[in-house]
């Protein structure tokens, strides 16, 4: 066991845990922010995506020891009140189903719209493309992302 001190949302976070421990059971079991889902575990579905230091990362395959210092933002911290263009966007193009891909989906997207504010479609697709949604709302996502470069 060690003490990692590291950012989580703008707060000061210090957690004693397993070195390895994956930094996505740190954030669900340690900080109970359960925004972030456990998809497959492996790096392949995105459904735990968060950011550090501003990049989008699969939770599930960073470690903890690997956070020491750094800035996590999980979707919770995405804006202070879900009023992040995305998060507005996504609401007024209604595109959940189920739900469960959708914050990885949205903090995927941060990422994004982050360093390029006028993506093209192409940009959309590419940059979302590992992103796993077993409902399929591909073409809502792609429209909200859109919306939100837009009206953003
Ligand atoms: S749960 Fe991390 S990529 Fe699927
Ligand atoms: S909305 Fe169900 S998996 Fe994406």
């Amino acid at each position: 066991m060690a003490a990692v001190g590291f950012t989580i949302n703008g707060k000061a976070a210090n957690v004693e845990a397993e070195p390895d421990t994956p930094l996505l059971w740190v954030v669900r079991e340690h900080l109970k922010l359960t925004g972030t889902k456990f998809g497959c575990g492996s790096g392949l579905c995105g459904a735990c995506t968060v950011h550090i230091d501003g990049k989008a990362v699969r939770s599930c395959q960073i470690s903890l020891s690997k956070v020491q210092g750094r800035k996590v933002t999980t979707i919770e911290g995405l804006s202070p009140n879900g009023s992040h263009p995305l998060q507005k966007a996504w609401v007024a193009e209604q595109v959940p189903q189920c739900g469960y891909c959708q914050s990885g989906q949205i903090m995927q997207a941060a990422e994004l719209l982050a360093r390029n504010k006028k993506p093209s479609r192409d940009d959309i697709v590419r940059h979302m493309d590992g992103n796993i949604c077993r409902c399929g709302t591909y073409p809502r996502i792609v429209r909200a992302i859109e919306r939100a470069a837009r009206e953003g």
